[in-house]
């Protein structure tokens, strides 16, 4: 990912979650942050989704992570994670966490069946008062 990105991933966050980690946030965690690594996946050099990290071995947690809407549900997401989980095993990280909405039952499926199982709630972990819940996958 390269800051040229990072107004298209602004856009794309604020439409899929009615909220964006923010541009300032980003450049910041581009620029300042020496555990971030934020990745973009292209087709046929278009962007359709990214994936935000954090590494700090033996620890990982994916940060942010979406498929634009057009290109959800052709498999992108799950090699996205495999890659991710490559980059990972190359960092030597061998746990990853990640928080998801209790209500995103597509996301949850989608991380459950990548070997993601769900540890505990956090309760009121969004703004808006909805849970997270932690979930968690050994590599
Ligand atoms: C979650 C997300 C990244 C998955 O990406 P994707 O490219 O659509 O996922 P894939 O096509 O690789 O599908 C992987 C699995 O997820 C589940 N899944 C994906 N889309 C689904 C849908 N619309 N309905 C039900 N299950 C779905 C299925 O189990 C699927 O495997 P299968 O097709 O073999 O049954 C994508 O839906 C997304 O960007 N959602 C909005 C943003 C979001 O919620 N991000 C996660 C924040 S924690």
């Amino acid at each position: 990912m390269q800051e040229i990105d990072i107004a298209e991933i602004v856009k794309w966050e604020t439409e899929l979650f009615e909220n964006s980690l923010g541009t300032n946030y980003l450049h910041r965690e581009l620029k300042e942050n020496p555990v971030a690594n934020y990745f973009v996946l292209e087709l046929a050099n278009k962007f359709i989704g990214y994936m935000g990290t954090w590494s700090s071995a033996p620890n990982g947690q994916i940060v942010n992570f979406f498929i634009i809407p057009k290109h959800q549900k052709k498999g992108y997401g799950s090699h996205f994670l495999d890659y991710i989980f490559d980059f990972f095993l190359s960092q030597n990280i061998n746990v990853i966490t990640l928080e998801v909405r209790v209500s995103n039952q597509i996301a949850l499926k989608a991380y459950r069946k990548k070997g993601f199982i769900s540890s505990f709630i956090r309760e009121s972990y969004y703004p808006d008062g909805e849970d997270a819940i932690l979930m968690i996958k050994y590599l």
